[in-house]
């Protein structure tokens, strides 16, 4: 498949039906993974990878991805580049895209990925920004898909900080038509326009209250309530106890409720040992799928 977008920068760019596809085209690469590891849909072709941030799971997964797929990877750190000495994103762009046939930032301002993607020749995927993480989101819903078979009449549960992670994840919702319930403390809630344009394809609900959020949840989902771009010590006194994930608040879920993470997690703050590690989690499901969906992404770009 083709995607019409050339870069993915929050989620929004894909069109419902594309996203459908691509959930499903991942689906199919997994599988076959497990015969032909090497289909070579990238044969010689360059990836580009900047980081402002630390990351295991979108360098791991992007980079054994492009290995697979027949090309490779450059990891690229950004203190490390010229613009840590002034050269700007506009130059550092058509600087890259003279070499590699695609590149993923993962960075602190959104809007350097803007610029980047404005400027380059070749697709720009955003591998986490401050405002959006829309990798992660192929991947939730390619693991919503493994286990709940269907989008539709689905409910999540949202719980905690409406970060990065829940703006591109609203995003999902719309494209799939799966209803999402966000709990958050007051001041916590995701980007309220992208909330705003979601709405209008599926039903999204915010509330203080995570136990009125949890009730008749299909998909229970949490994040760090510390995303690596805050710095307020005491910032998770605004979460603790009531937004920790823990076995109580599941039993509100249905009985059949699946607990995701897009890791890493802090372990007995915004979700306990007990159901990160108990019958109901599909985190490690999730994170393998990071390496199926983005090598769906990945040849579907034209990189
Ligand atoms: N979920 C995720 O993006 O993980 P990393 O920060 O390890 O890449
Ligand atoms: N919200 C987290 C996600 C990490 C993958 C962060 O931004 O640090």
């Amino acid at each position: 498949m083709k995607l019409e977008t050339k870069d993915l920068l929050t989620g929004d760019e894909i069109s419902s039906k594309e996203f459908l596809e691509l959930i499903d085209f991942s689906i199919k690469l997994k599988e076959e993974n497990k015969t032909v590891k090497g289909k070579q849909l990238l044969e010689n072709k360059t990836l580009a990878m900047l980081f402002e941030k630390p990351s295991t799971r979108t360098r791991v997964s992007f980079e054994t991805g492009m290995k697979q797929l027949g090309g490779h990877t450059i990891i690229l750190s950004l203190n490390e580049m010229q613009h840590s000495r002034g050269e700007s994103v506009e130059d550092t762009a058509k600087t890259l895209s003279g070499y590699v046939d695609g590149i993923v930032a993962r960075v602190y301002e959104h809007s350097f990925i803007e610029d980047l993607a404005k400027h380059a020749t070749v697709p720009v995927i955003n591998g986490l920004s401050n405002s959006y993480h829309p990798c992660q989101t192929l991947a939730d819903f390619m693991t919503i898909k493994e286990h709940k078979k269907k989008f539709k009449d689905l409910k999540i549960a949202w719980i905690g900080d409406g970060n990065n992670v829940c703006n591109s994840l609203i995003f999902g919702c719309s494209k799939t038509q799966t209803d999402i319930v966000i709990a958050t403390p007051k001041g916590f809630e995701p980007n309220p326009e992208v909330v705003k344009k979601a709405s209008e394809n599926t039903t999204i609900d915010l509330t203080t209250d995570p136990e009125s959020a949890v009730k008749d949840a299909d998909i229970v989902m949490t994040d760090t309530f510390t995303s690596i771009h805050t710095s307020d010590p005491k910032r998770t006194e605004n979460f603790l106890p009531s937004f920790q994930v823990n076995e109580s608040l599941m039993e509100k879920a249905k009985n059949d409720a699946i607990f995701m993470h897009c890791l890493p997690a802090k372990r007995d703050q915004e979700v306990t040992s007990a159901v990160i590690d108990g019958s109901q989690s599909v985190v490690w499901d999730q994170a393998e799928n990071r390496l199926h969906s983005q090598k769906a992404l990945l040849s579907s770009l034209g990189i």
